[in-house]
């Protein structure tokens, strides 16, 4: 199956305006699975929780989560992409959507919220989601999602694995230098295949200016860099993989992965 990532900088609170950019910058949509960075269509850097609800929307009939809807009937592929949920009792929450052809099948709501994201938008509260995906070629695979800061907790890319993910997506924002060198050992340590997809371009908020870094990437389950993008060039980056690679973790004829783990062992609370 073909995995591809669209990495580009989205204008502030413009979300028709970056939503046809994005339909234009996909072009055909030739991939089975399509991964969008964190609030692709709205920007990032919210200026006051007024901005994220002007932003904000219900998942799934908000004019974002609908247009992923029309890209994935129209092309077949499934789509994983970031955006603020506002629900029907008015929390926020910072979510990635799973749209597939058949329409939306469920949504991940970040569990490590960064920085000033803790102004505006509640912990999510759906733990780490796998849903069962099929791709063109009418094979099943099972699609986990976790959105951006999560890398830092390995405990995130571990829930995935253990749920049974093969491949991460992992819609961002980056501002840190280190999740790029980082996502390789994730892939490596849980043997999944990752996709962060993340922006390029800056955003202020009075004199404060975020730089985001690019350098979205696909790593497979041994920890080897599929596809890697630039620091600030708009990009849609893409490798083929075939998901029933990951499911293997065995190590040696002695060794698993996951059964040679020593949960009692572990002191993680
Ligand atoms: C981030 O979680 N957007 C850095």
């Amino acid at each position: 199956m073909r995995i591809s990532l669209l990495q580009f900088s989205p204008d502030y609170l413009q979300t028709e305006r970056n939503l046809n950019t994005v339909e234009a910058l996909l072009g055909d949509m030739d991939a089975d699975l399509i991964v969008l960075p964190e609030f692709f269509a709205t920007g990032y850097f919210f200026k006051s929780t007024e901005d994220v609800r002007a932003a904000a929307e219900p998942i799934p009939d908000g004019p974002t989560a609908q247009r992923l809807n029309a890209w994935a009937k129209a092309s077949g592929a499934t789509f994983v992409a970031g955006l603020p949920e506002e629900t029907e009792d008015g929390a926020l929450f910072n979510s990635a959507v799973v749209v597939t052809p058949r329409g939306w099948l469920g949504t991940y709501r970040k569990t490590h919220l960064f920085y000033e994201e803790k102004l505006h938008f509640a912990p999510g509260d759906s733990g780490f989601p796998v849903f069962t995906v099929t791709h063109r070629a009418g094979e099943a695979y099972r699609l986990g999602v976790m959105i951006c800061f999560d890398w830092y907790f390995p405990e995130a890319a571990r829930s995935l694995a253990l749920a049974g993910a093969d491949v991460i997506a992992h819609p961002s924002n980056l501002v840190r230098p280190d999740c790029p060198r980082s996502m390789p050992i994730r892939a490596l340590e849980n043997h999944v295949f990752t996709a962060t997809a993340n922006r390029i371009g800056t955003e202020t908020k009075g004199e404060e200016v975020l730089t985001f870094i690019g350098q979205s990437l696909i790593c497979d389950p041994n920890g080897q860099v599929l596809a890697s993008a630039s620091r600030a060039e708009t990009e849609l980056l893409s490798a083929e993989i075939d998901p029933a690679e990951a499911r293997d973790r065995q190590l040696t004829v002695h060794n698993h992965l996951f059964e040679d783990r020593r949960p009692a062992m572990y002191a993680l609370d």
